[in-house]
């Protein structure tokens, strides 16, 4: 029997799991257990990605939130290292790049227990973002890296990462949206907006870069306020900006958080939010996975970041980057509307069949311990 521990801290955690749990539970001669760290925790931000993804409950919790990022990453590390010592596993896979994964990443490597790091490889080059030191970190101790586009393959090679550890494997992000995709069209989101297809953009902000300096989110809330001018938006609004968006309000720093054409929503559950992604003439957005999402949709997205560690999605995808340069970014919104954008196409093997190519390469290379 080969034992694999699978671990999601937050949102886009659950996303990755979820085809992971899947595959490996095919199998009888796997068991697979899924240990949830906590850093999520509203329902909005959790519980429903696990209905909507039907997973089932984890099989542990660990309860550990908040916190500084070393505090957050220290605890973590504590309360998931008794559940390896218990469990005693072959396998621990951890996904993507936020602190659930170097913290559960380093727990089992200092354990001896090989290691696997799904969307291994994706660099920003910018080390301000705390996702980057999470991405180099878990890459730098983790046995096996399975990677989701060509970037990732020529940045571990120069990094001189040994060739026989790495797999192209492609997307389980897309995994999971294969899996919904029929379902999204039940979704009543829109209707219960009272929105239509097409006539609204959809926004996510939560970086910190973003959103943590009252200055930056009070430019880009006033900005959002005049691109309402000329077609609704619905912005679902992440805890972190929540927090920070009542700050400049209390403070009265902000003039324009209630503009009637700009709906502030909370989360989203995984199938609304795909429905609203899906129906949207464009989307602007900080987020990593949102970016792979709108390009494998074809609907055009913004980022209001300075670089990504997602290039396919500028290269071959629906993606545009803009940075801070919001004038850049409101020219690309008056095409999104003419609908004068560039296409794009599907990166490689983002094909639903991810998790698949990961499982039999950590059931291949399984060795039974004595
Ligand atoms: C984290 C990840 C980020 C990822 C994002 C997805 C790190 C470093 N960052 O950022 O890479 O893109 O998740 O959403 O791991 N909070 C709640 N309820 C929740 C979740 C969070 O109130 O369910 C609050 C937390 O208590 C904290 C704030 O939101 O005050 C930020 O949460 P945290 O998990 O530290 O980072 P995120 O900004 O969500």
């Amino acid at each position: 029997m080969q034992k694999i521990l699978l671990v999601a801290g937050a949102r886009p955690n659950f996303v990755k799991i979820a085809p992971l749990w899947r595959e490996f539970s095919k199998f009888q001669s796997v068991e697979v257990k899924i240990v949830h760290t906590g850093q999520h925790f509203d329902d909005a931000m959790s519980q429903f990605f696990f209905d909507d993804l039907q997973l089932p409950k984890p099989d542990y919790n660990l309860n550990i939130h908040g916190g500084s990022h070393a505090v957050q990453t220290g605890q973590i590390m504590e309360c998931f290292d008794p559940v390896v010592e218990k469990e005693d596993p072959d396998d621990v896979i951890v996904t993507g790049d936020v602190n659930s994964t170097l913290a559960c990443a380093l727990v089992a490597v200092k354990r001896g227990i090989r290691t696997s790091h799904v969307e291994a490889g994706l660099r920003s080059f910018d080390r301000t973002m705390p996702e980057e030191l999470n991405r180099i970190v878990t890459d730098s101790v983790s046995d096996l890296l399975f990677v989701s586009e060509d970037s990732g393959l020529k940045n571990l090679k120069r990094e001189g990462v040994d060739q026989n550890k790495v797999f192209f494997v492609g997307n389980v992000m897309i995994d999971s949206l294969t899996f919904i995709n029929s379902q999204i069209k039940s979704s009543t989101i829109l209707k219960h907006l009272g929105i239509k297809a097409l006539n609204y953009g959809l926004v996510t902000l939560h970086r910190p870069s973003n959103v943590d300096s009252p200055e930056q989110l009070s430019k880009i809330m006033e900005w959002l306020g005049d691109i309402s001018n000329d077609i609704k938006l619905v912005f679902p609004v992440h805890p972190r900006t929540k927090k920070n968006l009542e700050e400049l309000s209390s403070k009265r720093l902000i003039k324009s958080v209630n503009h009637s054409n700009l709906m502030i929503i909370s989360p989203q559950r995984y199938i609304d939010f795909q429905k609203l992604l899906k129906s949207a003439r464009f989307v602007i957005t900080d987020s990593g996975g949102i970016q792979e999402e709108t390009t494998w949709q074809g609907i055009p997205c913004i980022t209001l970041r300075n670089n990504t560690e997602r290039p396919v999605t500028i290269d071959i995808g629906t993606n545009y980057l803009t940075g801070d340069d919001l004038n850049l970014a409101s020219t690309i919104i008056k095409n999104c509307i003419k609908g004068t954008t560039k296409q794009g196409n599907i990166p490689p093997l983002w094909d639903g069949k991810a998790a698949s190519r990961i499982a039999k390469v950590i059931i291949n290379h399984h060795t039974d311990r004595p």
